[in-house]
């Protein structure tokens, strides 16, 4: 650590404001409160920690700029050779179910958690959801029943931080049993506020009046040249926003199928920014202070989030809870594959626009870069991923080939759960820049893992340098890993009816049998 670093923390601890709690007359537990860093002394922070001295800078994202990433798919694969899920640290090949979930699945869980997502700490602090509030709403024109909800976690050991974890769980207030649901990674809050009734509305009208009235006594005239003018009125019947294929919102469509869903805050288990990893979940548990290089990242952390929201699933009756996906889109997509990956409860993923950090492989070169991840969005990953960027370091350099892993390992995680990855197309604006072909190459290869154990993967002819990728809004629907790219833009709302027509096939399918496999699933029917 240098002396400046060194320094800082010093004044931190004798200058820190002193938090306080009272827990009984006896004890005050006294927490310094948590340091204060800018993300680039953070991130400075953490290079210094692992002997880094220069990272290699990662490319612009804009095409005309003269350090552009690269999109010649020539030139994308300097790495060609993956690190392979099929054969473990020691060299011998997995054959077996048993091998796979015993020695393989642990050895990868570990190198990702090791060396790209950090690991979730030992002693995270319990959750204890309450429900804040409940209302009767309409999705579209289903009635649901919305319950507000707040994880607090507990913060006795370092009471100088409060993470008050927030989601929102809709479903369908006429189901006759417990329904799936699929959690969403975005802002949580009452889809849509149920209004007061006609009667109601007269009330508040003439109780607004008069306060009105109150306060300007002249009102009482405007009033009664326009008496049937009221100042609140209730909100007219608004057309709802179609996505890009004409298609209802993603909530909306959710509910018709006799689905609910879960908005979940991410923000509120993380925040997403560097600046904020001596805060939230991570700064809890490290007590304000920074993170060491094994820790989580905030991707990690987001997705840990999630789990603790499926826990209070597990508790709530009108929930299916073998039943409970997983889906976001863009940093979001990426939480939502390692939430997928690392909590074997989720049963489903949907795993929108994800790029680097999600499915592509890292060893791509095409569009953002290993080096953007451990640079300003160095804080989704662990620490110790930056040393795939650094250029000169104690350790000499490391470059993408370097990682013991790829995103490939990331989507097999998942096997044999319901794994959909999807797109949208450039032109409508999912950028290049997120690698669609790099992605599809990862899940080809995962492909291998769902069929070693008994399920269906994508079924395409070749490997992942050989396979065609398929033409836009051509699904590969038929198995447990499922490929879409939709003809929209950075978004999954144009594979959401094929995402639950998929998953309610494969669950209806899979009624009855016991097992994965056997089965012909044809994913495509149905949809348009
Ligand atoms: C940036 C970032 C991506 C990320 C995206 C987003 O483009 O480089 O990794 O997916 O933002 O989350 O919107």
């Amino acid at each position: 650590m240098p002396f400046q670093f060194k320094t800082r923390l010093l004044l931190n601890g004798l200058i820190g404001v002193l938090a306080m709690t009272v827990t009984g007359a006896a004890q005050t537990p006294i927490a310094l409160a948590p340091m204060t860093l800018t993300a680039e002394q953070d991130h400075q922070n953490m290079m210094d920690q692992l002997g880094i001295k220069v990272l290699r800078d990662g490319p612009s994202g804009d095409e005309k700029a003269p350090n552009h990433a690269n999109y010649d798919e020539a030139l994308a694969n300097p790495y060609p050779r993956l690190p392979d899920p099929l054969t473990m640290n020691d060299g011998t090949k997995v054959a077996t179910a048993k091998q796979w979930w015993e020695r393989r699945r642990p050895e990868l869980a570990e190198l990702l958690s090791k060396y790209v997502y950090g690991r979730v700490p030992r002693h995270v602090p319990k959750v204890t959801w309450t429900v804040t509030a409940v209302d009767h709403e309409m999705i579209g024109f289903t009635p649901v029943i919305a319950k507000d909800l707040i994880g607090q976690v507990d913060n006795a050991a370092y009471p100088a931080i409060d993470v008050r974890i927030h989601m929102t769980l809709v479903t369908p207030a006429n189901a006759k049993g417990p329904v799936p649901v699929l959690m969403m990674f975005g802002r949580a809050g009452f889809p849509a506020p149920h209004e007061p009734s006609a009667d109601e509305l007269e009330r508040i009208n003439s109780a607004w009046k008069a306060v009105l009235a109150q306060q300007d006594s002249s009102l009482k005239e405007v009033f009664a040249q326009h008496p049937a003018w009221q100042p609140v009125k209730a909100t007219p019947f608004q057309f709802p926003q179609m996505n890009e294929d004409g298609d209802l919102p993603n909530t909306w469509q959710l509910v018709a199928a006799g689905w609910g869903f879960v908005q979940f805050d991410p923000a509120s288990v993380q925040a997403d920014d560097g600046a904020g990893l001596t805060r939230g979940i991570i700064g809890l548990v490290n007590k304000g202070q920074p993170r060491t290089p094994e820790d989580w990242g905030a991707l990690r952390a987001w997705a840990w989030g999630a789990g603790r929201g499926l826990d209070y699933l597990e508790s709530d009756p009108s929930v299916d809870a073998k039943r409970v996906g997983i889906d976001g889109v863009s940093r979001y997509g990426k939480a939502a594959l390692v939430t997928m990956a690392f909590d074997e409860r989720f049963a489903m993923a949907l795993v929108g626009s994800s790029g680097k950090g999600g499915a592509t492989l890292l060893r791509r070169n095409f569009g953002e870069a290993v080096e953007s991840l451990t640079g300003g969005e160095y804080y989704w990953m662990a620490g110790n991923f930056m040393k795939y960027g650094a250029s000169e370091a104690t350790f000499g350099s490391k470059t993408p080939e370097d990682i013991p892993v790829d995103s490939n390992a990331l989507i097999a995680l998942c096997a044999p759960r319901l794994t959909f990855i999807s797109y949208g197309i450039p032109e409508k604006g999912d950028a290049k820049w997120l690698d669609h072909e790099g992605s599809f190459m990862a899940t080809v290869d995962a492909s291998r893992v769902f069929t070693l154990l008994g399920a269906k993967g994508l079924g395409v002819e070749g490997d992942n340098r050989t396979a065609k990728m398929p033409a836009v809004n051509q699904g590969l629907l038929d198995g447990q890993l499922a490929w879409r790219q939709h003809d929209g833009g950075h978004t999954d709302a144009p594979n959401m009816k094929w995402f639950i027509q998929w998953a309610n096939k494969q669950w209806a399918d899979r009624h009855g049998a016991d097992h994965l496999n056997g089965q012909s699933l044809n994913g495509q029917s149905g949809a348009k």
